[in-house]
């Protein structure tokens, strides 16, 4: 097949043939398509878009541009959850633990934050020793013996995607939703699967900023896993006020432990209990949402769902003992607390002003490659509803050797004073 041909079909609208697809994905994967020709299509997509087979096709090659996790003879029923990010989205971690520990498996490949605040890896690897790189067979071994497991993507699994994600970021690409949903799910779609439920975000801190869009991304997302055989589900959820009280990597995980002994903020239970109910309607495991929910307080209220955390950590590698006593993980060496500055009723907190302060101090990182600071963070110490005074703490700042002045200034600009009194909870906007 000849390059220039496909991307002028795809240029002038024509849908691609499955044929045409799977060859350019392959080729692509082995470097006989080009970057230039890639990123040709890539921006053709995002002009003419694909069509709901198109955009089938296109996932499942990219999903076989590498090796498959197959669990096949094995027990068990296998879901996960995917997130497309937010502020303070710590919810995978207490969630895996919790289906877990009601019988589900649950192999997340999770990815590193990239932008303004670290991702699910990044907070784990705040547990010392926790390791997220395990081999495909420890991943698999630890799935079927603890029930959950959370490691990095391998250069074995959709190896097609980190090449074109990487394009995309580069080529003002990567807002087009055939390819964001063909890039989520070729690597979800690797992890042998029955089963996906997703948390699409809208707002200020989010990848997609209004409800339309996450809505449409959302459709989209279901309908390509269900076309791929794996049942799915998906949230659209309000991303405008950060979710829970703290930003920051070592800090979401003492915040996840506060969720699994059942004294996490109100949001982050919300989202968290929302999601597992998900996970135990598609499996089958309750016939309603209150059954589910009934399973998942008693799991929690018991500890189950904490010795199961503690399990996953100590098989990967880590200090469960941080879950005790959690100066075991890296403490910030300077720890403020942030005064309002100004008078009236807090109406809402503005979660991209949060994030910017996190990322102020090294929370996230600008490029794949750079480190993140795992002991830095804020965590919020207001509520929307409350009067503030000029000299009312607002959040306390942990921070080291940069950007404090900076953090101050938008962890108070986060105050939105003007407006209805917007609460945290409540998020959850529709279900597809
Ligand atoms: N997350 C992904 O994994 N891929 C995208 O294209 C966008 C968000």
């Amino acid at each position: 097949m000849n390059p220039v041909d496909l991307i002028a079909k795809k240029r002038a609208g024509q849908a691609l043939s499955d044929e045409e697809i799977a060859w350019w994905i392959a080729a692509y994967t082995h470097a006989e398509v080009p970057d230039y020709q890639m990123a040709a299509m890539a921006m053709a997509i995002c002009f003419q878009g694909l069509n709901a087979r198109e955009t089938s096709v296109w996932t499942t090659a990219m999903r076989d541009s590498g090796k498959p996790i197959s669990f096949e003879g094995m027990a068990g029923f296998r879901i996960d959850k995917h997130s497309t990010g937010g502020v303070g989205d710590k919810i995978s971690i207490p969630l895996a633990p919790i289906v877990a520990a009601l019988g589900l498996q649950v192999p997340m490949i999770s990815g590193r934050g990239l932008g303004l605040t670290g991702g699910t890896l990044d907070k784990l690897e705040s547990i010392p020793g926790y390791r997220t790189d395990l081999s495909l067979d420890e991943f698999k071994r630890t799935v079927l013996t603890t029930g959950c497991s959370i490691i990095g993507q391998t250069g074995q699994l959709a190896p097609a995607d980190r090449k074109l994600y990487a394009l995309r970021d580069v080529t003002a690409t990567v807002s087009s939703i055939p390819l964001i949903v063909a890039s989520i799910l070729s690597k979800k779609l690797s992890e042998g699967l029955d089963a996906l439920v997703l948390d699409v975000k809208f707002g200020s801190g989010a990848f997609m900023s209004d409800f339309d869009q996450a809505n449409d991304l959302a459709q989209a997302l279901v309908s390509v896993s269900q076309l791929n055989g794996v049942a799915c589900s998906a949230l659209i959820t309000d991303m405008n006020q950060p979710i829970g009280r703290c930003i920051g990597n070592a800090l979401e995980i003492k915040e996840s432990i506060e969720v699994l002994k059942g004294q996490g903020p109100a949001d982050t239970w919300e989202l968290t209990e929302a999601l597992a109910v998900r996970m135990l309607r598609l499996s089958g495991e309750a016939k309603h949402d209150d059954e589910a929910r009934e399973a998942i307080h008693a799991v929690v209220d018991s500890g189950r769902a904490l010795a199961r955390f503690s399990e996953m950590i100590s098989a990967q590698g880590g200090d469960a003992q941080i879950i005790d006593d959690e100066t075991r993980m890296p403490q910030a060496p300077r720890i403020e607390e942030v005064n309002a500055q100004c008078t009236g009723m807090l109406k809402r907190i503005d979660a991209q002003a949060v994030a910017r302060a996190g990322h102020s101090v090294g929370v996230g990182r600008e490029r794949a490659d750079q480190a993140v600071d795992l002991a830095v963070g804020v965590e919020w110490l207001v509520e929307p509803g409350q009067e503030l005074a000029p000299e009312t703490p607002i959040a306390r700042l942990h921070w080291r050797d940069k950007g404090r002045d900076e953090a101050l200034d938008y962890l108070r600009a986060a105050l939105i004073m003007d407006g209805e009194v917007q609460p945290r909870t409540g998020r959850i906007r529709a279900q597809v």
